[in-house]
């Protein structure tokens, strides 16, 4: 009998000790060497994937895989679409607090912008993880990475920011090192945003608050091995190119990597710094001219979109035909944080991509899969169903990956994947 989309019969991680089977009546490899113009996922219909150690050991149609002698039982029989698990690309998700009557305001019609010059924004949430025992900041963040998880995301780029001095900001990054130990969670990628705003003891000073972090903070994250990334806020209203140049040099420097918030309220040079620097992305991008879209593809440097922030503040979405045309990595994220993008939810990040910015379903897939997993620096640990790769994977109860941008704030993934063991599952 066959099930129906949505039903599924097994254990989709038995032991992850040993060799196990699953079927999938639909597998979107995101697989380049599957990949075809008609088929940019690579999908394989009536599938199969050998998962050993929690690694995938093969991929393939169900009867290859399972010819006569193969000696393989399947363990979980898929009844809809399974995908590599998701990658959300950008978040600040070490953050405690809670900014609703600031999002009320800006509801009612008050600027974002007018609201951070006042001490709101980013710097009402620094006040709560100031606050914040590293205790409590820690259980928020693993808490809100298991929510993530039980949404089909097995890999989270977690942002500090919100510390904004040398003890809060490392605090913030501690948490991340500790979530990032435990296996039961998506794996995280850890960034260093001490340049997300002007905590006020710097008394408007950017450029001295940016020599101190680029001179003796960021070093010493860089020393004790906190952060794999370097990200900046480069806007109007935020840090000048020339303010952040000195940290995002020291961090290329260090042997860091570097993403960075540009244009996402006036173009300030900042996707032009990003190429210059070799970013891995350069996120937002509501404001970019032609040449800073040619100097980011010129570069390789991914475009990182994030439609919630961009719904919330009721903008205009970034140039997409044109990054498109130039070709520049289209990548999408959530950018779960307590202001503009409210969340925790990559699929509606997805939803709001097709939605708000005309990007295709394949795009949005690949653009939180395979390629949000090159830009992490994870391209050789996930983001793809193929042989060699750590069996991270979504078990959607959903027939198709068209389907997987519907079902907006519904957790629709079945069982979710890291390492070939279950680290969330749908009761
Ligand atoms: O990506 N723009 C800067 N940073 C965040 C917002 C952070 C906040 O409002 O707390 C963003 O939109
Ligand atoms: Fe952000």
């Amino acid at each position: 009998m066959t099930a129906p989309p949505g039903a599924a019969q097994g254990d989709p991680a038995p032991r992850a000790d040993r060799r196990f089977v699953i079927a999938a009546r639909r597998l979107v490899t995101c697989d380049p060497s599957r990949a075809s113009a008609s088929d940019p996922l690579g999908v394989i219909e009536d599938a199969a994937l050998v998962v050993r150690d929690g690694a995938i050991e093969a991929v393939g149609r169900r009867q290859e895989i399972l010819h006569p002698g193969a000696d393989l039982e399947i363990a979980f029989e898929a009844a809809g679409v399974v995908t590599p698990g998701l990658v959300d690309c950008h978040t600040h998700a070490p953050w405690v607090g809670s900014r609703d009557a600031e999002y009320a305001v800006r509801m009612a019609g008050g600027d974002y912008e007018a609201i951070a010059a006042a001490g709101g924004g980013i710097v009402a949430s620094m006040r709560a993880v100031r606050a914040a025992t590293a205790g409590e900041l820690a259980a928020a963040l693993r808490a809100r990475l298991r929510r993530m998880a039980a949404l089909g995301v097995t890999a989270v780029e977690a942002k500090s920011g919100y510390g904004l001095d040398e003890a809060s900001e490392r605090k913030q990054l501690e948490a991340i090192a500790e979530a990032g130990e435990d296996a039961r969670l998506p794996r995280v990628v850890p960034t260093y945003l001490a340049l997300h705003a002007l905590p006020p003891e710097a008394a408007g000073d950017r450029a001295a608050y940016a020599g101190v972090v680029a001179r003796s903070w960021l070093p010493a994250v860089a020393a004790a091995g906190l952060a794999r990334y370097v990200d900046a806020y480069i806007d109007r209203s935020a840090f000048s190119v020339d303010e952040a140049r000195p940290v995002l040099e020291r961090a290329r420097a260090l042997g860091l990597g570097v993403r960075v918030h540009v244009g996402q309220f006036a173009d300030v040079g900042g996707a032009a710094l990003a190429a210059s620097l070799g970013a891995a992305s350069a996120d937002h991008l509501e404001h970019v001219a032609p040449e800073g879209i040619e100097a980011l593809a010129r570069a390789g440097v991914a475009a990182a979109l994030l439609p919630v922030a961009s719904f919330t503040l009721r903008q205009d979405p970034p140039p997409i035909a044109a990054l498109r045309a130039a070709g520049v990595p289209l990548i999408v994220g959530s950018d779960a944080n307590p202001g503009t993008a409210p969340t925790e939810s990559l699929p509606l990040a997805l939803a709001l991509a097709v939605r708000l910015y005309g990007l295709t379903v394949a795009e949005v897939i690949l653009g939180a899969t395979r390629e949000a997993a090159r830009s992490l620096g994870l391209a050789d640990v996930c983001g793809a169903v193929r042989a060699g790769l750590r069996a991270d994977l979504a078990i959607w109860d959903l027939p198709h990956e068209n389907a997987i941008v519907q079902p907006w704030g519904t957790p629709r993934a079945q069982a979710v994947l890291r390492d070939g063991e279950i680290i969330a599952v749908r009761g």
